[in-house]
């Protein structure tokens, strides 16, 4: 895995779980690059989907984590910017799958909808599975298009 910061960002909605998966992260010596929200606080889930485009975009992290209270808003706003394959996952199959078939760079949760402790599962998963590539190769360089 590169040595580059997990970016992680959120809305409000997300906001608790973020702070617990960056404490998760940073507790297993992995760097973390927090694009907000920093509180509570009523803010518009676009604005960090599109904080995080501008993160993977510009190099600054390959990998990253995107909250909110469903994860369906931030998730559709991530999936409009090229440099980011983002999916929603609400268990480990499915975060463990988003690599090897689909090579996502974004892992999207939603915070009402999962507990924390599915949540760092869905987290380990992400990390830790590579690409199988092959003969998802065709497939998901169509995403690109
Ligand atoms: C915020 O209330 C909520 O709408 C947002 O976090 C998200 O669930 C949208 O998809």
């Amino acid at each position: 895995m590169s040595d580059k910061p997990i970016a992680l960002a959120s809305d409000h909605a997300g906001f608790d779980l973020k702070e617990e998966l960056k404490s998760a992260l940073s507790k297993a010596g992995l760097a973390v690059l927090d694009l907000g929200a920093e509180s509570h606080d009523s803010v518009d889930y676009p604005d960090f989907a599109d904080a995080m485009a501008g993160a993977i975009g510009e190099g600054k992290a390959d990998r990253g984590i995107l909250i909110c209270g469903t994860g369906i808003g931030i998730g559709i706003a991530a999936n409009r910017h090229s440099a980011l394959r983002a999916a929603l996952c609400h268990d480990s199959t499915t975060a463990r799958l988003c690599r090897q078939h689909n090579n996502a760079n974004v892992l999207v949760l939603g915070a009402r909808v999962i507990g924390a402790e599915v949540a760092k599962d869905c987290l380990t998963a992400f990390l830790d599975t590579p690409y199988e590539g092959g003969r998802h190769e065709r497939r998901v360089a169509k995403l690109s298009r």
